[in-house]
């Protein structure tokens, strides 16, 4: 099974499908985030899933309850198979959006922002911030009661938060960097192949392998570092 998401982080679908024919059909998961759904729209989904692709709409919803449950279920009839909510919209948000879904799609919940610092959570919530990571198994385990079907999340909080959530709860991954590749404005960042051992599902991978000379190389490479790393999980 392929585990890494590919951000199609280009602002239209002329880009968005020439990286698509250069990853030929080795690379089948793309992420469509806010830039290119809103430039394009739901054609962008409809096309790559004619494709023959799995998407990950990752559009972040965050409303009341009846809004994102019609919202989630216009992506299930897109054929979209991964679409991200907001945890911080409560457990009946992500209630009525599990109720939702039909077909192939699944929710996953973000649940702290990573470009979230200690102290703007405190102004937001209104409460001393002791640990990031605690609000974030908080979270992760309230989207799990709710019947979301994963989280996004730093590979490296995923094998603790394995541990809160137990198997079977989709674990997706950005931040990761191949050893020695640039890291761009990522501060923490993983390795592929830790990544997999730390219990990620899913790996979204972008400039490691779309700014580089090569990019069907650079996703073999990857890929390799991956199934390496699955022998040991
Ligand atoms: O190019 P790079 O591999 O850094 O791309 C990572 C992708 O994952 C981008 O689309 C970015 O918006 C997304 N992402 C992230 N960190 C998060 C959440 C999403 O890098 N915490």
């Amino acid at each position: 099974m392929n585990r890494v998401i590919v951000p199609l982080d280009v602002p239209s679908a002329n880009e968005a499908f020439a990286l698509v024919d250069r990853l030929g059909d080795q690379s089948d998961f793309y992420k469509v985030g806010f830039e290119l759904y809103t430039r394009v729209g739901p054609d962008m989904v409809r096309e790559l899933v004619n494709r023959g692709k799995r998407v990950f709409l990752d559009i972040k919803l965050h409303d009341i309850p009846n809004t994102v449950a019609r919202a989630v279920a216009v992506a299930s009839d897109l054929g979209a198979g991964l679409l991200t909510i907001h945890a911080s919209g409560g457990p009946r948000m992500m209630e009525a959006a599990a109720s939702a879904r039909s077909g192939d799609l699944k929710l996953l919940a973000v649940t702290v922002l990573t470009s979230l610092t200690p102290d703007e959570m405190s102004a937001v919530w209104d409460r001393e911030i002791r640990s990031v990571r605690d609000d974030v198994g908080r979270l992760a385990l309230m989207g799990r009661d709710a019947g979301v079907d994963g989280v996004v999340a730093s590979a490296l909080e995923a094998s603790w938060i394995r541990q809160q959530v137990g198997p079977g709860f989709l674990i997706v991954t950005p931040g990761i960097r191949p050893a020695g590749a640039d890291r761009g404005d990522q501060k923490r960042v993983t390795t592929p192949g830790d990544a997999v051992r730390n219990g990620a599902d899913y790996l979204v991978i972008g400039r490691p392998i779309t700014q580089a000379d090569d990019p069907a190389a650079a996703f073999s490479a990857v890929s390799r570092e991956i199934q390496e790393a699955e022998v040991d999980v």
